[in-house]
């Protein structure tokens, strides 16, 4: 089978961020190079030169492609003959850094896959849009839950109308890890994360609530039109939100709770989502990433497992699947299918073929505007004693 058809090759990655000690840049290599679709050749891995240099090996990165920053990466690469240079970028840096890099990668005409949330702040997000839109890149945001089978699976069976109209999404990222230690204790996890200049308007709503609000949106399709919210800080002399609530109404009349906390002891990354519709309703847990229960008006519950074959899996979710029932996929697997899609549409770039911009499989800049649309007014709902604020979003996606 040819790779990466029709270029029957396999694409060129670059990296801005994961350096020693980081997070999630490493998750972006490993989930890149997981269906051996790409090979990572570049990288930025830090704004420390030195930093960067003791990265690459790990990345199998050489040395000549390993850069002290992302202008130099971008410099170096453009000037490569267009069979050598990096397909796509993948950006892994604290969010104050976002937009600068992407914007940049952009307008030097490289694909960019970048993590979220898109930017610091709304109007960066939209400048950020406007580059995009001027563009033909392909341009995708690491919302990665969006890749579980069980989740496109529920996506698809609203789209079905297995479960009638849509009355309410329940949507909670709850985690403890910022409940009593000092931000100095969790290094530069922490550190950025609870730093405004750093993070942005929120805390924890930035991190995992975006993260919460954009999966409801992903399955249900369901349009927001305002949000109320209650941020708070209860790690005391912390300057962002380390818990929060937002109620969203829905232009189609469904009502939406976010719930984000990072101070609940005991709790890891327990993400859940439940939709009740007129017909039925759904309940997921990213710590059961593979079932996803269903429970139907007059009928037994059902526990749906991610299970190829059977012919129980929608198509979506089935092509999302690698692994026989019963064998867990996870983490790197969901964020593996996030960028198969994206490499599909390089690879239609690189052929001169359309492809789609905002309705796209995979979370995109809309979905990333949107996003910072969140934030940004839940922030200044929380200010105004949880007032409603507008959230519709002109360009958002179905
Ligand atoms: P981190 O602090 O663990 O790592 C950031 C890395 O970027 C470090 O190696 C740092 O040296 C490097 N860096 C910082 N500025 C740079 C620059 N100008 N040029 C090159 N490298 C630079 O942070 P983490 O947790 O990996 O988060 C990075 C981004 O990914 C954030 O925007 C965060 O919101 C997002 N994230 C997304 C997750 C997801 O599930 N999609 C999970 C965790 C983080």
């Amino acid at each position: 089978m040819a790779l990466n058809p029709p270029l029957n090759r396999k694409l060129r990655m670059g990296l801005v961020g994961g350096g020693p000690g980081s997070l999630i840049g490493p998750v972006h290599g490993i989930a890149a190079e997981f269906e051996h679709r790409c090979t990572m050749v570049a990288g930025a891995f830090s704004s420390n030169p030195e930093r960067s240099r003791q990265a690459a090996p790990s990345y199998g990165v050489d040395e000549s492609r390993t850069y002290g920053s992302y202008e130099a990466l971008l410099d170096g690469e453009s000037r490569l003959p267009e069979g050598e240079r990096i397909d796509f970028l993948s950006i892994a840096t604290p969010n104050h850094t976002h937009f600068e890099i992407a914007k940049a990668a952009v307008e030097a005409g490289f694909n960019v896959v970048c993590d979220k949330p898109l930017t610091l702040d709304l109007a960066e997000a939209e400048a950020l849009l406007e580059t995009v839109e001027n563009s033909d890149v392909v341009f995708a945001l690491t919302h990665n839950y969006t890749g579980y089978p069980m989740i496109r699976q529920a996506r698809e069976m609203i789209q079905a109308g297995e479960f009638g109209k849509i009355n309410a999404t329940r949507c909670q990222y709850i985690q403890g890890w910022l409940a009593d230690t000092s931000e100095d204790d969790n290094g530069t996890l922490a550190a950025w994360r609870t730093d405004p200049a750093k993070s942005g308007a929120a805390g924890t709503f930035g991190d995992i609530a975006t993260h919460a609000f954009q999966l409801g949106r992903y399955v249900t399709g369901a349009l927001p039109e305002s949000v109320s919210c209650h941020l708070k800080t209860f790690v005391p002399g912390r300057q962002l939100d380390d818990y929060g609530t937002a109620v969203i109404r829905y232009q189609e009349g469904a009502l939406g709770i976010v719930t984000a906390s990072q101070v609940t002891h005991g709790r890891e990354n327990d993400l859940e989502l439940e939709v009740d519709g007129t017909l039925g309703s759904l309940k997921w847990r990213q710590e059961s990433p593979n079932e996803l229960v269903v429970r139907r008006k007059g009928q037994p519950h059902q526990i749906y497992t991610r299970s190829p074959g059977t012919g129980t899996m929608t198509p979506l979710a089935e092509a999302s699947s690698r692994l026989p029932a019963g064998h867990p996929e996870g983490f790197y697997e969901a964020f593996a299918n996030l960028y198969n899609a994206v490499f599909d549409d390089i690879a239609r770039r690189a052929s001169g073929s359309p492809f789609e911009r905002r309705d796209t499989v995979y979370p995109n800049v809309y979905d990333g505007v949107e996003g910072m649309m969140f934030i940004e007014q839940c922030v200044a709902s929380s200010e105004s004693d949880a007032a409603w604020m507008p959230l519709s979003y002109p360009a958002a996606r179905q």
